[in-house]
Order: C-alpha cells, then structure tokens, then sequence
C-alpha cells in the first residue's frame, strides 16, 4: 500500500502538472483534457464494441489500458483513470446503467425519504475494488516516465441529481422538489454521498492516484447562489475538508458557477477547475491567484478548423500569462465528435509555446 504523507510533507514534484497543481514553476505548461480516454478515440471505439461501459470499468486491465490511451497517444501530462462518477451509488443500492446513446440509467430512482434511508455507505475497498486496482496498474506503468495518475469522483449535489432523477436531466426538476420539501431527507442524502465519496476519494489515493477531482457538474447549472450556499456548500466543504486528508492535490471542478465563482471555490480544493463561461484571466482573478486553476477552454472549439482553435488555445494562454499554477484543460468533457487530429494538434501547441 502507497503511504500518504500528510500535505506538504512529501518532496517537491518534478512533473509539471504536480508543480503546476503546487503552484510552483514548471518546465512548460502541463495540459490534459477533461474525458481524454472516450468516444472520440477509435481504439476507444474499438474496445466498447465488445466490452459494456461497465466491464471496461469493472476489469481492471481493461480500464488501465483506456486510461493509458491519450497519454500513450498525445503524450498528455496526467492520466485520469477510466471510470465514471456514477459506479460508486452502486454500492449504496442503486441499479446502474449506461444505455447506448440516452447516457446513464438509475432502475431505482430515489422518490421519498424512506429511499433515502435505505441506502447503504459501504466502503470503498469493496465495491470500487476495480477501479482501485486499474489506479495501482496505471502508476506502476507510468511511474518511470513521471506521468501522475488522477483519480476522482462526483460531487454530492451531481450524484444526487442522478439518483433522484434517474438520468442526466435538464432542468432538475425532481430535484430541486426533493430538496425543497423534504430537507431533513436531504441533507441525509448529501451526508450519505458525502461519505461514500470521500472515502471513495482517499482510498484512489492509498491506490497511487497522486491527484483527486471532485466533478460538480450540474449543481450550478441547477442552483442560484443562495440554494447552493444553502444545500450544496455545507456538503462541498465537508467533502474537501475530509480529502485534504489524502496529502495529495485536489482539484475542485464545478460547471456552470461562474455566478458565485468565489462561493464554490471558498468550498475547498487545492486547484480550482474552470468551465468557460468566464475569460480566463477574470475567473481566475475572482478564484485568487495564489490558487491554481485547470481548464477553460470551450471544448466546442475543438470541433472548429485549426486556424479557429489555434486562436483559442492561444486566447487561454495569452490569459494565464505564463503565470505558474496553470493547468492547460478543457472547461469540459470533450465530445465523442472531436477529430483526433485537433487533440493531437492542441496538446503539441501548448507544449511548444510554453517550453
Ligand atoms: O476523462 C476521462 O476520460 C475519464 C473518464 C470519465 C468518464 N466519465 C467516462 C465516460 C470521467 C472523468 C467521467 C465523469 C462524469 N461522468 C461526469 C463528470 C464530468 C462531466 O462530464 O460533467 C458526469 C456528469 C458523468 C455522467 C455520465 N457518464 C454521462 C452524462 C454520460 C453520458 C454522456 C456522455 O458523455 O457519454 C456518461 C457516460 C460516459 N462516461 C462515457 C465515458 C467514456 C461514454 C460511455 C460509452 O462509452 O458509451
């Protein structure tokens, strides 16, 4: 078993997106992008033709070998293990699915309190067991090239909308109703996902994940500030108090806050990740820059012309200003249509201009 050293104990990194997470000076700027390993790659493509969504992320060799994918391919700067945010209610009760072409399923979506009661915080250790062994095979590979690995997992409020929703949704109608008329059961719910992930969280990094990001999708799509100051904060914050335990980064990405940019990035987290609502140099002006911030470029633009995204990259670049703490990501996942040649082209750009 890896030792976790407490923060700021362990000696400074020499991998530039360890130092960049650090806030220290790095060789060049590292980049990665949010769903590296995806639709958009065909040997990805290849794999989910005979293997289900969740056998890839259930059999460890299998997941190690997507993981390694984008970083064998384009030389990204970290590898995030293949897994999904979803596989861990699982273990608490719910039926999972991924069904091809309509995205995750829950049979068993939570309707009252009572659900809500009924759902177990098993640990970690048992039912993510694959996921934790694809994170030890990913770091003995990329150990002696000095490639960390990421582990991660869905924030409180985005799992919660899963499992009351059944499915991604729109307008989070069911909810925000849940939410409103049943508190107590609630906040319940957000302290059961709250302990599940964060152990979930610290157990990737006892597996050898040498940074965590927790993914907020969808709290501030859903919520204005005061509902998520209300019923989302209290919960973001126990969770990053609880994983800062970890002596590891952590990167705390949240979509759609741009509105109280400030409020979801006070919830903790060593890196703030950035979605691309705000230009890059005012989001992270409002984060403060003596915090290290990850992404914001749109990843539309990687369905544009080269000459188009080349303007972007540089856009994103040209904000950060060389400043150390700048991870070069996406503001989101990047969609199954990219063309490879635009990430391959992407990622050698922001090596060659940041050298
Ligand atoms: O970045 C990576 O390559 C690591 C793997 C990763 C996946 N999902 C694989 C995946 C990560 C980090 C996630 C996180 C995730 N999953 C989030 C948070 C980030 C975000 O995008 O907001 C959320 C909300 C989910 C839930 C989810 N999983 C959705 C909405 C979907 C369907 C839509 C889609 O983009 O496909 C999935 C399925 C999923 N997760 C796929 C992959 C590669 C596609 C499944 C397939 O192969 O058919």
């Amino acid at each position: 078993m890896t030792q976790v050293l407490p923060a700021g104990s362990d000696a400074e990194p020499t991998s530039p997106f360890l130092r960049a997470c650090g806030g220290l000076p790095a060789e060049r700027t590292p980049v990665w992008l949010l769903r590296q390993a995806g639709r958009y790659l065909p040997e990805y493509r290849a794999l989910r033709e005979r293997h289900s969504m969740l056998e890839l992320i259930r059999t460890p060799e299998l997941a190690a070998q997507v993981t390694l994918l984008p970083v064998d391919e384009f030389g990204m700067d970290a590898a995030i293990v293949f897994s999904d945010i979803l596989p861990p209610l699982v273990g608490m009760g719910l039926e999972l699915d991924f069904v091809e072409a309509d995205g995750p399923r829950i049979g068993n979506p939570i309707a009252t309190p009572r659900d809500v009661d009924l759902l177990g915080v098993p640990p970690a250790e048992e039912t993510m067991a694959g996921t934790l062994e694809a994170i030890r095979i990913v770091r003995r590979e990329l150990e002696p090239r000095d490639v960390p690995v990421i582990g991660f997992a869905g924030a409180p409020f985005t799992l919660a909308s899963y499992a009351i929703e059944g499915g991604t949704s729109k307008n989070f109608t069911r909810t925000k109703a849940f939410m409103l008329s049943e508190p107590a059961a609630w906040k319940r719910l957000l302290t059961k996902l709250t302990t599940v992930q964060s152990d979930y969280l610290l157990a990737q990094a006892r597996a050898g994940a040498q940074a965590l990001q927790v993914f907020d999708s969808w709290a501030g799509r859903a919520l204005g500030r005061d509902d998520y100051l209300r019923y989302v904060a209290p919960h973001n914050r126990e969770l990053f108090a609880a994983v800062g335990r970890a002596g590891v980064p952590v990167i705390n990405f949240s979509l759609g806050t741009s509105a109280y940019l400030a409020d979801a990035a006070a919830c903790g987290g060593d890196v703030v990740g950035l979605d691309w609502q705000l230009p890059l140099d005012r989001a992270w002006a409002e984060v403060g820059y003596e915090r290290p911030v990850q992404g914001n470029l749109d990843p539309a633009t990687l369905l544009a012309p080269w000459r188009e995204l080349r303007v972007r990259i540089d856009d994103v670049l040209d904000r950060a200003g060389g400043r150390p703490g700048h991870v070069f990501n996406v503001g989101h996942g990047l969609v199954p249509q990219t063309p490879v040649d635009n990430v391959r082209r992407l990622v050698e750009h922001v090596r060659e201009r940041t050298s």
